[in-house]
């Protein structure tokens, strides 16, 4: 996506009122996050309106608490740009848990890996570079990854879901963002490539009978999707 688009998109939660979303925000503990906070910054400095695409600290703090909570121990993210919300995922892990990112560009790496170094969850977290389904599919077939996040291009959402559904553990969860996309998929003018890729994927997933859903409306929108065999 151009980086003019992401700059329209900079909101990280849509549909409420700014004041409420920075009250909410304001009302996590603990309240701030200094690794992340310099992330953001570095981000901004180094990629100018791109940062947009760093989710928010509240979709971070979520991450890391799906993460904590479920117990998983093998995370994958599928889009990693410079690192935010795989810190907040790797922070979610227990000793000797990991986390495998795909990305395609390694110009961002430098910066998630100072930020990462920084929070202490570097040892956690391995990068396989170029595009996220050669690497998956890569992957062992048989279901041994806890939780996946998928956040990278939308065309390749489906595409990643299949790949990551037979891979994933009974129990265990595949969260996608972006599934809103700042309240696009309703606006019946909106026919963008990636609006209409993420409706379609989005009417996909409500049809599927291999896994369960549900649409959570955090940020830009997260699905939260099971599998059911
Ligand atoms: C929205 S950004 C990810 C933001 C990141 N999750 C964060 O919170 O900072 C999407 C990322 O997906 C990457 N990407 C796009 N197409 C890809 C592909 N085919 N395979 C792997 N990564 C891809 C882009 O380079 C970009 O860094």
């Amino acid at each position: 996506m151009p980086a003019h688009v992401w700059q329209a998109r900079a909101v990280k939660s849509f549909g409420i009122d700014p004041a409420v979303h920075a009250y909410a925000v304001e009302h996590a503990n603990p309240r701030g996050d200094v690794v992340s906070e310099q992330l953001a910054e570095r981000t901004r400095e180094r990629f100018g309106a791109s940062a947009a695409m760093n989710i928010g600290g509240d979709q971070g703090r979520f991450l890391e608490a799906i993460v904590s909570i479920s117990g998983a121990r093998t995370v994958v993210e599928v889009g990693t740009f410079t690192g935010m919300s795989a810190l907040w995922l790797a922070r979610g892990l227990p000793a000797g848990g990991r986390l495998i990112c795909f990305e395609l560009v390694d110009t961002y790496l430098a910066t998630a890996r100072e930020a990462w170094e920084a929070a202490g969850v570097a040892d956690r977290i391995e990068v396989r570079l170029g595009p996220a389904a050669d690497g998956l599919a890569a992957l062992p077939e048989e279901p041994h990854v806890d939780l996946a996040f998928i956040d990278a291009d939308k065309a390749g959402y489906a595409t990643y879901l299949d790949l990551l559904l037979p891979r994933v553990v009974d129990g265990g969860a595949i969260l996608v963002d972006n599934v809103l996309w700042s309240g696009a998929v309703v606006d019946p003018d909106d026919t963008s490539t990636d609006t209409m890729a993420i409706r379609a994927f989005n009417d996909a997933v409500a049809q599927r009978d291999d896994c369960t859903a549900v649409v959570l409306t955090i940020g830009d929108g997260i699905t939260l999707i099971r599998p059911r065999r």
